[in-house]
């Protein structure tokens, strides 16, 4: 039995062209790197990390990391108009521009998707300064949004070469129990989920491992479809999101009037304690999607036993669902800018591996009673 094991896990790793060890950052284009780093410190508990800008010898852009646990974003703002920065953010608002993947070597990353028929977005570049190297590569996905292949097995500066440690002695926020990315999900067009699900498979040798068609994911007005993503390792999901006909418009077709075009949804961060995750979070102003309070009253019924408390998780609206291997605990965020495009989600997992398909109904009505708010429904 063991053999049998064993030797499937090297035909799983010798098939892997593209073993990625994880996120290793988001990259958010905003309008104001600034002030929006300082949203994620403050309301999100990301600490100060690294600055790269004029002071640092970067003339035509400022960007912000900031940390949380394995949880790194950097926040990019163009300083000129004539820059192409400006011009992403003048057409999607703030939004998610790279989904920047860790790897052993980003050389080998780049030529292994790229002949595999991913369009460049970076050839591979080496990155120096006194505190070792960073080799980055990237190539393009949905919409304008991007992989960047990182590899910084050689270096051990505060993130990368081009930044400075950067960090405010008297500006130093907890931290909200925010662990890591769990899962960033893309929202494309009518009849494009399946090219890039293709995309996923022929060029980063990813594996469908879930997927949800209009019948799960509608609401008596909207609906989408949706397929899950993963890495050969398991370590990077991405679910896949379309529109689908309904009585109304879409979610995913408000998504891509406001952002025109394709991009990434929303980004999962796991966290041990939800409960407190969530409480935490609201009370520095982070504003959640609520579900009636009636979702609790047969909740037990449907998942089982759960270890938390129920009544906590109804003042907070958490909700609950379960698959074969356990259950996970989810909340979902607003958007967190103007336009209803980017949000997040905080996930707890109990062994469950899915995505909480039982909470898609009561979660899709809240989304639709905020679109209808908007005028969008
Ligand atoms: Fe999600």
């Amino acid at each position: 039995m063991s053999t049998t094991l064993q030797a499937d896990k090297k035909t799983i790793e010798t098939a892997d062209f593209l073993p990625l060890e994880g996120t290793d950052y988001v990259e958010l284009y905003v309008g104001n790197a600034k002030q929006a780093a300082h949203y994620y410190m403050s309301a999100f508990g990301f600490q100060a990390l690294a600055y790269a800008g004029p002071e640092t010898g970067i003339k035509e852009k400022a960007s912000y990391a900031v940390r949380q646990n394995k949880l790194t974003f950097v926040l990019t703002t163009p300083l000129r108009t004539d820059n192409p920065i400006a011009d992403h953010i003048y057409k999607h608002g703030d939004g998610v521009k790279a989904l920047s993947l860790r790897v052993q070597d980003a050389t080998k990353a780049w030529e292994e998707t790229t002949k595999r028929g991913a369009k460049s977005y970076m050839k591979p570049v080496k990155l120096t300064d006194e505190d070792g190297e960073v080799v980055m590569s990237g190539i393009h996905t949905y919409g304008e949004t991007i992989h960047l292949f990182i590899e910084r097995k050689n270096y051990k500066g505060a993130f990368m070469p081009g930044y400075r440690p950067w960090n405010n002695p008297h500006f130093q926020p907890a931290d909200t129990g925010l662990l890591y990315v769990d899962h960033c999900v893309g929202n494309v067009g009518w009849n494009q989920m399946n090219p890039w699900v293709k995309f996923y498979e022929d060029v980063m040798g990813f594996k469908n491992i879930l997927s949800f068609d209009d019948e799960d994911i509608s609401t008596e007005y909207s609906a989408l479809m949706s397929k899950v993503m993963s890495s050969g390792n398991g370590y990077v999901k991405f679910p896949i999101n379309e529109p689908a006909e309904g009585k109304k418009k879409s979610q995913v077709e408000e998504y891509l009037e406001f952002y025109n075009g394709e991009g990434c949804q929303h980004v999962a961060m796991a966290t041990n304690d939800i409960v407190k995750t969530v409480r935490d979070l609201q009370s520095r102003g982070v504003e959640f999607l609520r579900v009636p309070t009636t979702y609790y009253d047969d909740l037990l019924d449907r998942v089982g036993e759960i270890d938390e408390d129920l009544e906590p998780l109804k003042e907070l609206g958490i909700l609950v669902d379960r698959d074969n291997e356990g259950y996970l605990l989810q909340l979902f965020t607003k958007p967190v800018e103007d336009r209803p495009t980017l949000f997040f989600e905080i996930i707890q997992r109990k062994g469950a591996q899915s995505f909480g398909k039982g909470n898609f109904k009561a979660l899709f009505e809240a989304i639709e009673r905020e679109q209808e708010a908007r005028g969008n429904l």
